[in-house]
């Protein structure tokens, strides 16, 4: 993990989500990958998944990273950036499902890959 945040109430962790740096195409370039997010289904739909991944991204970009990927639901990643231009995959996920955004590098093509720990396939 490159970045792991938490929220919480009452002594009691009620939301996290995790960054961790992925390769494309076999090389490092400055690139990482948004998940998993969680919040505790009695506190969803009330805007901590929303700032737990503002404040990843902005921490993100305060390292210099290029750009993030992510994999889920569209509709959910879409108002933070993320996009499917197609041009990173991830397998055969569809790609409407792999989204990214650059941060501050260029843009990137190819085969995306995550640390073990982080792998869905
Ligand atoms: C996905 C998740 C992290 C979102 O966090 P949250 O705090 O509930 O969401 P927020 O309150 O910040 O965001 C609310 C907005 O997201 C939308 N939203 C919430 N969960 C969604 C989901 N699973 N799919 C699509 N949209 C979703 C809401 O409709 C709302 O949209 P609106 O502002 O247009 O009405 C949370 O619902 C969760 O933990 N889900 C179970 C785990 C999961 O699926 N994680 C993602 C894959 S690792």
């Amino acid at each position: 993990m490159t970045i792991s945040l938490v929220v919480e109430q009452d002594d009691t962790i009620i939301g996290h989500v995790a960054f961790s740096p992925v390769l494309i195409d076999g090389e490092d370039l400055g690139w990482f990958g948004l998940g998993p997010v969680s919040v505790s289904p009695s506190l969803q739909r009330g805007g901590i998944g929303i700032a737990l991944i503002e404040e990843g991204l902005r921490l993100l970009k305060h390292r210099g990273a290029a750009g993030c990927v992510v994999l889920g639901d569209p509709n959910y990643y879409r108002r933070f950036g993320f996009t499917s231009d197609h041009a990173l995959r991830y397998g055969d996920v569809p790609p409407e499902y792999f989204q990214s955004m650059i941060l501050l590098g260029d843009p990137a093509k190819g085969e995306v890959t995550y640390h073990e720990g982080f792998e869905a396939r």
